[in-house]
C-alpha cells in the first residue's frame, strides 16, 4: 500500500518518514512537501505538494492509497489549504486519511482549534475512511526556547498553575506510524497527550535541578507576556497568540489523563526530564 506523508519535510514529518521505513517498504513511501530539494536526504520518493497550488495536488496523490495529512504551518490559512488536500485526496482516490489535529478541538479555548474543528469535518465529510489523531502540546515546544530560559534564569508565562499534559514529538509520530500501519483505527478520534501533566514552574523547578541554576517560573499577564515574546523577536500576533494559548492552558485545555498515547504507542510518553536533558545537552 503506498502511504503518502504531506509536510514530510517538518521535524515531524521527518520523524514519521524514519519511524516508517523500519516498518515498511521504502517503495511504499512517498514524500509530498514544497520543496523536493529539501527532501533529498529523507531516502524516499518525494512529490511536489504545495497546500497552496490546489490544481497540482491531486496529481500527486496519484497511486497513494492512504495519506497522512500533517497540518501546515501557516496560521490563519489552514482551513483553506487542508480542505484543499481533502479535495484532491477524493479525486485521487485515496482510501484512508489520517490528520494530525489538536487536543480536544471542539472543546477548547486554544485558538488553533479554530482551524482544526474545519479540517476535521472536511476530513470525516469526505466520506473516505479517517482516522484524526488529535495531538496535544509538544513538549518541545517548551525546551526550544530553553536556551533564553537559562539567559534569563525564567520560565515566563502566562500559564499560572494550569497544566500541560506535554509529549514529546517522537511520540505523536509513533502514533502516527501505528494507526498507518494497523487496519483497526478507522473512524477513531484519539485524544492524544503525555502521561504526566506539569506546571510551568515544575518545568522551571526541572531545569534548576538537571542544571544547578536558579530558574524561576514568571507568571504574567496575556498582554505583558505578548510583550516580553515581541522582545525576543517574534511578530506581534504570534506574540499575543502563544500568550492566549498559555491562557488556555491556565483553565486546563492543554491536559488530558486519558493515557490514549501511551496504550497507542504501547509504551509511556517521553517524560519532560528526558526532552529537558535532550536540549541541555546542545549546550
Ligand atoms: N502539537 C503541537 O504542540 C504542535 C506544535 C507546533 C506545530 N504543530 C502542528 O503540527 C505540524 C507539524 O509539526 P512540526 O513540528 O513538524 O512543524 P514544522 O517543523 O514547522 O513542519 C511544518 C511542515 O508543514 C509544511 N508546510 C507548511 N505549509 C505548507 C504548505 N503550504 N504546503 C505544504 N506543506 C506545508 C512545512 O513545509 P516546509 O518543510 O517546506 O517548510 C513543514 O514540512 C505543524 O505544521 C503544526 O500544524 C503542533
Amino acid at each position: 500500500m503506498k502511504t503518502g506523508i504531506t509536510g514530510a519535510t517538518g521535524q515531524l514529518g521527518r520523524l514519521v518518514i524514519g519511524k516508517l521505513k523500519e516498518k515498511t517498504e521504502v517503495g511504499s513511501i512517498v514524500a509530498l512537501v514544497r520543496n523536493t530539494g529539501k527532501a533529498k536526504d529523507l531516502g524516499v520518493e518525494a512529490r511536489e505538494f504545495d497546500y497552496d497550488k490546489p490544481e497540482l495536488l491531486a496529481e500527486s496523490l496519484k497511486g497513494i492509497e492512504q495519506l497522512l495529512l500533517i497540518s501546515g504551518s501557516d496560521l490563519g490559512q489552514r482551513a483553506r489549504q487542508h480542505a484543499n488536500v481533502v479535495n484532491a485526496a477524493k479525486l485521487a482516490g485515496v482510501k484512508k486519511i489520517v490528520y494530525t489535529s489538536l487536543l480536544h478541538t471542539g472543546n477548547t479555548t486554544v485558538s488553533l482549534a479554530e482551524e482544526h474543528l474545519p479540517t476535521e469535518e472536511a476530513v470525516i465529510e469526505s466520506g473516505i475512511p479517517y482516522t484524526i489523531l488529535r495531538d496535544g502540546w509538544y513538549t518541545e515546544n517548551h525546551t526550544n526556547s530553553i536556551s533564553g530560559v537559562l539567559a534569563a534564569g525564567a520560565v515566563f508565562g502566562s500559564a499560572a498553575g494550569g497544566k500541560f499534559s506535554s509529549a514529546a514529538r517522537a511520540d505523536f509520530a509513533e502514533a502516527a506510524i501505528v494507526v498507518l500501519t494497523e487496519a483497526v483505527h478507522d473512524g477513531k478520534i484519539y485524544e492524544l497527550a503525555g502521561d504526566a501533566a506539569y506546571t510551568l514552574a515544575e518545568y522551571a523547578a526541572e531545569i534548576a535541578k538537571q542544571t544547578g541554576k536558579n530558574i524561576i517560573y514568571n507568571n504574567l499577564p496575556a498582554a505583558e507576556y505578548a510583550k516580553v515574546l515581541e522582545s525576543f523577536g517574534l511578530p506581534g500576533f504570534i506574540a499575543e497568540a502563544i500568550a492566549g494559548w498559555d491562557v488556555s492552558a491556565s483553565k486546563g485545555d492543554l491536559f488530558d489523563d486519558s493515557h490514549t498515547l501511551s496504550k497507542l504507542i504501547g509504551r509511556p510518553t517521553t517524560p519532560l526530564s528526558e526532552v529537558v536533558k535532550n536540549a541541555l545537552s546542545a549546550f
